[in-house]
């Protein structure tokens, strides 16, 4: 999806805010005890570094952030401004860094991105130390069919059941990469929006499925929201994440 990042990086922390549930698997993740002191914490798809800024805070390593896109480069770095991250062009086919020198590589809603799942996973291996571990948070598929949107844009369960891979493929992509053991666990995360919210994160297209949405379902589905919005401004729309939180160690 070239380009679309590069769109949406000014708005895109704005969109997508921080959660609780975000802030403590970053917390756990950069106090973890097996990390060493001289490891690197690689993020690889950083974007602006909504993620990787509270890992550096928390984290006593040199925390790494790789993204290919360079304008969500930009905002990150325009955001560490007591330059706590070592920012780099890259993808996660051909990091910028040199074998075995991470502890950890976390890549945060970036698999359903990958066309080659499989040769990311072994270029996060190269990068990682022996015992080092692999991170990956996803949405789960049960997520994608249940997702709160598909009311109004039917299109984004078929779209995104085509890219987020279940949790028992990303184990069996990371093995043949090398990993043992691979842990899969699911989180769950509830909560409700304002119909106001909903309509100002669907028109800033704040999930990259909305601008693989056909056009005329996309007009159709936020006027059907703003028409509710008109009917009942008060209104709050429940939703329901499922993560999957993996885990795999060289
Ligand atoms: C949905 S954003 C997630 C950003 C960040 N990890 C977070 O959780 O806020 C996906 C990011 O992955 C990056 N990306 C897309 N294709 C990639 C690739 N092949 N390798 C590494 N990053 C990629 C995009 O540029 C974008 O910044």
């Amino acid at each position: 999806m070239p380009g679309l990042f590069a769109e949406i990086a000014d708005r895109y922390d704005a969109l997508r805010p921080l959660q609780a549930r975000d802030r403590q698997r970053v917390v756990a993740l950069g106090s973890a005890d097996w990390l060493r002191r001289d490891d690197l914490v690689v993020e690889v798809g950083c974007g602006t570094g909504r993620m990787t800024l509270p890992l550096a805070e928390i984290s006593a390593q040199q925390v790494v952030g790789v993204d290919p896109e360079e304008r969500m480069l930009e905002v990150a770095r325009g955001k560490d401004v007591a330059g706590r991250v070592r920012w780099l062009r890259g993808t996660a086919y051909r990091l910028p860094l040199t074998d075995g020198v991470a502890g950890v590589v976390l890549m945060s809603m970036v698999v359903h991105l990958l066309k080659q799942p499989g040769r990311a996973f072994a270029e996060a291996r190269r990068v990682l130390r022996p015992e080092g571990r692999m991170v990956i948070w996803t949405f789960t598929p049960r997520h994608v069919r249940e997702f709160y949107l598909n009311e109004w844009f039917p299109s984004i369960a078929w779209i995104d059941g085509q890219r987020f891979p279940a949790g028992d493929t990303l184990e069996a992509g990371l093995r043949r990469a090398g990993f043992a053991p691979v842990a899969v666990d699911i989180e769950e995360e509830t909560g409700a929006l304002a119909v106001e919210d909903v309509i100002d994160r669907v028109r800033g297209r704040y999930i990259s499925t909305l601008s693989l949405v056909p056009p005329l379902e996309y007009r159709l589905g936020l006027q059907r929201l703003e028409e509710l919005r008109t009917l009942d401004g008060g209104r709050r729309i429940p939703y329901r994440l499922e993560w999957a939180i993996v885990t795999a160690i060289k």
